[in-house]
């Protein structure tokens, strides 16, 4: 499908889907969100893809929602349009997704990227919830992946002063995996996600449900849900293959079942 906002590319089992509103520092408008929701689901389907790798450009992930579009809304047009359905709905990719993050990841950028599952970042990038400025406040989840991310502590001194974190500071407090150096990061992102494409992704989804189950589920119920996870993939050719390969000291060729 033709998208305006952003492109979509196969690097072998590895989707990348680029943001892409350069004149806007890639504000996530309504023609964004819908075509990035769709790019990332047609990923999702397609059996070839098995990691998505989510990136902006070198100056901008994205600046945050598009304040323009926002400006005159009202409560009930918000409510009734329900823009957050498709935050939950990315939520809802079952596949790994990497976010590459360059310059300026604000607000819903930010929000956007703590939706993924791993971030690399810049050296340059810059993590903030600056809505406090505007008058308001992080809508599409910030305040609570955002809390647990980085402890009440530093969530709080950026949500209420509006204070972006440094790659660095970002990468201490636990938001990012990864820091590199300003020309390094598009690669190493794609190096992650063909890495982690090269594993089973029968293993990868039940890996990644299993993880998030951490946030929304009690630790007895979360071990108890890895547990089941766990049995399941003793049902996967991939395990079979994986621990026969092991044993014949070979490179796993995991077949995806
Ligand atoms: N929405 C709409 N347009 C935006 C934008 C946004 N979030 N961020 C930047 N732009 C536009 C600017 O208006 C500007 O457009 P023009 O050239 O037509 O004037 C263009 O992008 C370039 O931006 P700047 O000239 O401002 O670039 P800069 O380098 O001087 O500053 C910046 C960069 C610090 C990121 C600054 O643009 C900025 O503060 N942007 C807003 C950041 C923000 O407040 N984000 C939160 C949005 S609210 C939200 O996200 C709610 C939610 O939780 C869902």
């Amino acid at each position: 499908m033709a998208y305006e906002t952003v492109t979509v590319e196969r690097d072998g089992a590895v989707g990348i889907v680029t943001l892409s509103r350069p004149k806007v520092l890639n504000a996530l408008n309504t023609q964004l969100m819908t075509e990035l929701v769709d790019a990332l689901q047609e990923l999702d389907r397609d059996a070839d893809v098995r990691c998505i790798a989510l990136v902006g450009s070198d100056r901008a992930f994205a600046a945050g929602a598009d304040i323009t579009e926002m400006a005159t809304a009202q409560p009930i047009d918000l409510l009734f349009q329900n823009r957050f359905a498709r935050w939950d709905a990315i939520r809802s990719i079952a596949k790994p997704i990497v976010a590459g993050v360059s310059g300026f990841c604000l607000g819903g950028g930010c929000e956007l990227a703590m939706l993924c599952d791993i971030i690399v970042a810049s050296e340059t990038a810059q993590f903030g919830q600056p809505e406090i400025n505007l008058g308001i406040m992080p809508g599409a989840g910030g305040t609570q992946r955002l809390t647990r991310a980085v402890g009440k502590a530093k969530a709080m001194d950026m949500i209420l002063s509006g204070r972006s974190l440094s790659a660095a500071e970002a990468e201490s407090a636990g938001l990012v995996a990864r820091v590199v150096a300003p020309e390094a990061w598009l690669e190493e992102t794609l190096q992650l996600a063909r890495t982690i494409a090269s594993k089973s992704p029968v293993a990868l989804r039940t890996a990644k449900a299993s993880v998030l189950q951490a946030f929304d589920m009690t630790l007895a119920a979360g071990i108890d849900f890895e547990r089941h996870a766990f049995y399941l993939l003793f049902a996967s050719d991939d395990q079979k293959e994986g621990m026969q390969a092991f044993m014949e000291k070979r490179t796993p060729e995991f077949v995806g079942h």
